[in-house]
């Protein structure tokens, strides 16, 4: 295409950035912009950003020193390039990061991107930096260009259908840097599910911060639960597969775990964090369960729907946490069992809390008992990944191996699966029978329907 432009976007945190950077993507090709992966070729740079901890912040500013170089050699050679910070260090940090870094034209929070060809076209006719971090009054979804059909898409896709959080455990940034809770309406989340079924995906994981205290507005105008939500989109032909992540424990509602137990097409599979085993240091992360209201939550969850896999985050090491009250995040992960999770050493973040609490733990201790925790989430896994050898299941093939005539597929448990495969099979689910089970991973061999 002549006059084609290219944008290179890099991509930071959780599936929720995963989710915008598509919507960027989709939003810049209607205004000309097709993806590179080749940084020098980039016409715009984005980098999609995450300030959960201080590791991922940082990460940032690194890159854009060598973007700066980037932008420099280009210059040389008579071409613009135009970069851009997104995400939640744009949110959180906004002016601070035009002040350090110059080579940053545009600064743009998550509820801004249907304006990022405005601010590209602004940034280019007044020649000065942008920042655009309000919570704007119009909703981004009306405002986004439609989802792009593209062909050779993965069979699986995330769908924001919830953002922000009001929760304010004490240790974390989402709420400052994604607002107050908002729901995307039925009707919004129904369209795009159609068209990403028209894309050829088969498998949707659901997505919000709080993704089970969802409220969207139904088609009779009042507020629809994420059961309602689950159970309407699994009326859509097409649809094969649903996953909703991230929840709190404390919008685990009675119709949510029915719907594990009644609806087919809802995964067996549920990440639900607990960050601590400790009441005392749960009460001072706000998070308003005890242990045992967790444990108590887990028999019910499992009574519906006894296979169902189990994936957590645990915080180590949050101020004043004792050997003792570590041992009993180690206890409770000893009870459950979990097929997977994800653990981090508790990192202080700028106006949180938290940050300003006395007795906080020293990195060696955090990183002691890190590597504690892991080894201990590491057997589990490793077990649980070897419990399914023998077993059937059907596997959704989403894309090719490593090695040729080889495709690699999820069970409903969210495993990884490798098996010899035909690659007019991407996109299919097929029974698979287990022979291999690794610590990240499955293979096996594809039986006959
Ligand atoms: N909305 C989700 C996920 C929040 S961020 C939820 O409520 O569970 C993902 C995970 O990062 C959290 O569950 C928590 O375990 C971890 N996390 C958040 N803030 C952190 C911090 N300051 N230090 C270490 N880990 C943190
Ligand atoms: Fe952060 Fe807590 Fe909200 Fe999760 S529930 S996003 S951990 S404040
Ligand atoms: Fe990171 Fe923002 Fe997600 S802080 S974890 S990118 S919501």
């Amino acid at each position: 295409m002549p006059g084609a432009k290219r944008v290179y976007l890099k991509t930071f945190g959780c599936q929720m950035n995963v989710y915008d950077s598509e919507r960027m993507a989709d939003q810049l090709s209607a205004v000309g912009y097709s993806e590179t992966d080749d940084i020098e070729s980039a016409d715009l740079v984005i980098l999609n950003t995450c300030h959960i901890r201080e590791k991922a912040a940082e990460k940032v500013y690194s890159d854009l020193g060598r973007i700066r170089q980037v932008k420099s050699e280009r210059a040389l050679a008579g071409r613009d390039t135009v970069v851009a910070v997104t995400g939640c260090v744009a949110q959180a940090e906004g002016n601070e990061i035009v002040r350090r870094a110059p080579v940053v034209d545009l600064v743009i929070g998550p509820q801004s991107y249907h304006r990022l060809p405005d601010l590209i076209a602004k940034a280019k006719a007044e020649g000065r930096q942008q920042v655009d971090i309000e919570f704007p009054e119009e909703d981004k979804f009306a405002h986004l260009a439609e989802r792009r059909v593209t062909p050779n898409a993965s069979a699986a896709a995330f769908l924001t259908v919830q953002e922000g959080c009001d929760k304010f455990c004490t240790f974390c940034v989402v709420p400052y840097t994604r607002g107050m809770e908002s729901s995307r309406s039925i009707a919004d989340l129904e369209k795009e599910t159609r068209r990403l079924v028209a894309r050829g995906v088969r498998e949707i994981t659901l997505l919000g911060q709080n993704v089970n205290g969802y409220h969207g507005t139904g088609p009779d105008g009042a507020p629809w639960s994420l059961a309602r939500l689950i159970r309407h989109l699994a009326g859509i032909e097409g649809v094969e597969r649903l996953r909703y992540m991230t929840s709190h424990p404390r919008d685990m509602s009675d119709d949510l775990i029915a719907a594990h137990r009644d609806e087919a097409k809802l995964m067996p599979y549920l990440h639900l964090p607990f960050q601590a085993g400790s009441d005392r240091i749960l009460a001072a992360m706000n998070r308003k369960h005890t242990a045992a209201d967790y444990l108590a939550l887990i028999g019910r969850i499992r009574a519906a729907r006894p296979d169902i896999a189990l994936s957590t985050d645990i915080i180590v090491g949050f101020p004043g946490e004792t050997e003792a009250e570590f041992q009993q995040t180690l206890d409770l992960v000893a009870r459950i069992g979990f097929a997977q999770a994800y653990s981090f050493k508790y990192s202080p973040r700028p106006g949180t809390p938290a940050a300003t609490m006395g007795d906080q733990v020293p990195d060696g201790v955090r990183a002691d008992r890190l590597q504690r925790l892991q080894r201990l989430l590491e057997r589990q896994q490793t077990s649980f990944n070897a419990s399914c050898v023998g077993r059937v299941f059907p596997v959704l093939f989403e894309r090719p191996g490593r090695r040729v005539g080889q495709l690699i597929g999820r069970s409903p448990y969210l495993q990884s699966v490798h098996a010899e495969a035909d690659p007019a099979l991407l996109g299919r689910i097929m029974p698979v029978e287990i022979s291999g089970a690794g610590p990240n991973s499955l293979s096996g061999v594809i039986r006959a329907a």
